[in-house]
């Protein structure tokens, strides 16, 4: 027996929303999602407009500072990030002690917590210009990161950031090349990820955001806000969705390339299968990114050369399911994740990277977000409420009459 009288507080009556579908925690100047019409607009922008025809820095600086940058701001912009890409030589270490098939997403949260104690001079959530110093950090010295946690999986030695190169030019570099061979890169590779970076760098109160925001509520500095949303992104349910789609396609395909069975699987609900890349929250028509990214998928593969029986199966897969009840009756569509595997392993990546590729993105937009928090008037401490279902109230028993 629970008392309702218990629900209500001095600020009215608790509501339990599981998952939060209803509950609003923020108001956003950010970022735009209508999940019946399929909009996504960055500071009103259209994604599409700015996945055809923008740049993954000056999204950014977009999502971050509210109003796309002019020439000049856009090169100290990027000046200001490619002068910060160096990791102190101690950070090294940090790799060294890892056990080499840790997961790069592990790495990453680790040593991005790990700069909490590098820049000390960049706490202060207060201090606008500590702010503005973790944000170029941030930003500058997540690539090396990301391509020192490839380099430490694949036992090759880290390769420096170069700095007359572009961001994504840089990160690919770092993460590819290798000692005494030279390293081309591709401008088909180049721009690609540049558009992917985009498509990923906001998406409102996603679990990931909603946690760097919750633990930046308490005013932990950015460091450690953001290390918390890369753990929240590593999960299947979220940004890791990209690493297990493709694990689905390659267990169908050593099973014999069956999608019909597969998808039976899903509908039967067997030991939990899901169609990995499926379903949202918010999307109940689609997902915007996914129709950019399925195209993509097309024209990299076919750019780059490669023909890819897995894109084949994940066709076939989104085929079946948008044409079945159970699908279509529960809205589900494929998401941001269905597709961009196939690309990344058409770049070289393995599947291992892939929600790293997810978090170099979605940094900018936990930054912006963050921002945004804090220098909201009133801005309160995140903690959401609970409707209690344990015992009301019971006696001590001393352990030996237990
Ligand atoms: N495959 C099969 N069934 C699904 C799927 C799926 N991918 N997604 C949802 N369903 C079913 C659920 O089983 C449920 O069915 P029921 O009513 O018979 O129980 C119904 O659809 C509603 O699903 P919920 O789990 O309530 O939806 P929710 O909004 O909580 O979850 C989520 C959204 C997590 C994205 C879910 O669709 C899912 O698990 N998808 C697969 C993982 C994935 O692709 N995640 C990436 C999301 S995008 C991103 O974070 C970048």
């Amino acid at each position: 027996g629970f008392d309702i009288g218990k629900l209500r507080t001095e600020t009215g009556l608790v509501t339990l929303d599981s998952g939060y579908g209803n509950t609003a925690a923020y108001k956003s100047a950010i970022t735009y999602l209508d999940g019946e019409g399929g909009v996504l607009r960055y500071r009103g922008y259209p994604i599409e407009q700015l996945a055809e025809r923008g740049t993954f820095l000056e999204t950014a600086y977009l999502l971050i500072h509210g109003e796309l940058p002019t020439v000049d701001q856009q090169a100290s912009f990027k000046d200001e990030i490619t002068r910060h890409t160096l990791l102190h030589e101690d950070v090294k270490r940090f790799y060294d002690g890892f056990p080499r098939d840790a997961h790069p997403m592990a790495m990453l949260s680790s040593v991005v917590s790990a700069l909490s104690t590098f820049y000390q001079d960049s706490h202060n959530p207060f201090d606008e210009e500590q702010r503005h110093l973790s944000t170029i950090r941030l930003l500058a010295k997540l690539p090396t990161i990301a391509a020192y946690a490839y380099k430490k999986a694949i036992g090759h030695p880290v390769v420096y950031p170069r700095n007359d190169l572009g961001y994504v030019e840089n990160f690919l570099r770092m993460t590819f090349s290798v000692p005494a061979a030279e390293y081309e890169l591709d401008p088909v590779v180049v721009n690609a990820l540049d558009k992917l970076l985009i498509l990923h760098a906001d998406h409102e109160q996603n679990c990931s955001t909603s946690t760097v925001r919750l633990v930046g509520s308490s005013q932990a500095n950015m460091f450690a806000s953001i290390s918390a949303g890369i753990n929240a992104l590593w999960g299947p349910l979220h940004g890791g969705a990209n690493q297990s789609v493709l694990e689905m396609l390659q267990g169908i395909q050593a099973s014999g390339s069956d999608v019909a069975t597969f998808i039976r699987k899903v509908k039967d609900k067997e030991d939990g299968v899901k169609l990995m890349g499926f379903g949202h929250r918010v999307y109940k028509n689609f997902d915007p990114r996914a129709k950019i990214i399925k195209a993509a998928a097309h024209d990299v593969l076919s750019a780059l050369g490669k023909s890819d029986e897995l894109l084949d199966i994940a066709l076939r897969l989104e085929e079946h399911a948008l044409s079945d009840d159970y699908f279509v009756e529960r809205k589900l569509y494929p998401n941001v994740d269905f597709y961009t595997g196939l690309i990344y392993r058409a770049m070289g990546f393995p599947t291992s990277m892939f929600t790293v590729l997810f978090a170099l993105g979605r940094l900018p937009g936990w930054i912006a977000q963050w921002h945004e928090m804090i220098k909201e008037p009133g801005s309160r401490i995140g903690r959401p409420r609970q409707i209690y279902t344990g015992v009301v109230e019971r006696e001590y028993v001393p352990i030996e009459s237990r």
